[in-house]
């Protein structure tokens, strides 16, 4: 079984952190998120992955040297211009040769989704495509898909009124696709999969969805980037906090809930409160950093206060004594 991968988007609401480096390479306890969601899917017996690329292409090229990604082999599949979620993986599998039944997922989604039982339901129904379904409290802010008891989708029902909305599953970006899925995307153009080829799919009745009560968080935004990486403490850990290698820690710190990258260091007299600090960080003395992220390479100078959810890019300098509360620190000139 072969999966395509979109790792292409430009991740703009997780500026300014993905000015250096793409969504998908940020990591989850050091290690890049696309690799955590490649390892599940090894475990699984899913290593033939297609990367759908635009973005950066290259710094995927270097994370995974030799086309190896946590044992699965990788093709790369770069487009010209973005082609939109549908257009991206009918290029994919067009470039890629997948001429059967095939995965295709987002890649900024962290999930330990059964992909197998998703094959299964995907089998038995015939289906064109089967996608995967996630609850969520509020569903004004997302498209919902309503099924019938036989799982096959009824519409794609964009931002609902939370009162009208017939149900709170929404499309959890996980989907088993057969070729003549990819045969309905026009060429040469940004096509949406949600808006323009399932709702025609659906027309066809040839849509079926389940909803698999699996771990889903999608991190593209800096809340959700930080929830995903406090989530994995809690799963991987049992809660504490994540140190990476190399981390060197000086006296009279307090540490509480938080990830440091390998290679960071933190000062005497710094207070780190559930926060990401991204590899090659430096902390000065005495800095708080609460609920925060900061990028690779960047120092956080003396007795500075960052707090609900500021967001620090790569490789930048945070004044001593500055205080920042729900800033974004970018690069000069962008
Ligand atoms: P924002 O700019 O913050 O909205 O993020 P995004 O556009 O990068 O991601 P979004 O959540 O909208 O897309 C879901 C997945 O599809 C992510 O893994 C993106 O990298 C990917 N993606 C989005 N658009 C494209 C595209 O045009 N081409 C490719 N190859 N991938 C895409």
């Amino acid at each position: 079984m072969r999966a395509v991968i979109l790792v292409g988007g430009l991740g703009t609401r997780l500026r300014p952190l993905t000015y250096t480096s793409p969504k998908q390479l940020l990591p989850v306890l050091d290690v890049p998120m696309i690799e955590r969601k490649i390892a599940q899917l090894v475990a699984q017996g899913v290593d033939d992955i297609v990367f759908s690329m635009g973005y950066r292409p290259d710094t995927f090229l270097e994370a995974f040297p030799g086309d190896v990604c946590a044992g699965a082999k990788l093709t790369y599949v770069v487009e010209k211009t973005p082609l939109g979620t549908a257009g991206a993986i009918a290029f994919a599998a067009r470039e890629a040769g997948i001429n059967e039944t095939f995965l295709a997922m987002n890649g900024d989604t962290l999930t330990d989704l059964d992909v197998n039982a998703l094959l299964a339901m995907h089998k038995v129904s015939g289906a064109e495509g089967t996608i995967t379904l996630t609850p969520v409290d509020d569903p004004s802010r997302f498209g919902v898909v309503p099924t019938e008891d036989d799982g096959r989708v009824i519409a794609f029902i964009e931002k609902p009124p939370r009162d009208e909305a017939p149900t709170n599953l929404i499309n959890a970006g996980t989907y088993v696709l057969e070729p003549s899925f990819v045969d309905r995307v026009p060429e040469g153009r940004e096509v949406s999969i949600e808006r323009e080829i399932f709702p025609a799919v659906v027309a066809d009745k040839a849509l079926f969805a389940g909803h698999f009560d699996r771990y889903w968080l999608d991190i593209g935004t800096p809340e959700a980037y930080l929830q995903g990486n406090l989530d994995a403490i809690d799963s991987d850990l049992g809660g504490g906090n994540f140190l990476g290698a190399g981390v060197s820690v000086h006296g009279n710190t307090t540490i509480h809930r938080s990830i440091v990258g390998h290679g960071s260091s933190i000062s005497a007299g710094a207070t780190l409160r559930e926060c990401v600090l991204l590899p090659g960080v430096v902390v000065e003395e005495g800095a708080v950093i609460e609920r925060s992220i900061v990028g690779e390479f960047s120092r956080v100078g003396a007795g500075a206060r960052l707090s609900d959810l500021t967001v620090v890019g790569g490789n930048l300098t945070v004044a001593a004594l500055a205080t920042l509360n729900a800033e974004k620190v970018s690069p000069a000139g962008i």
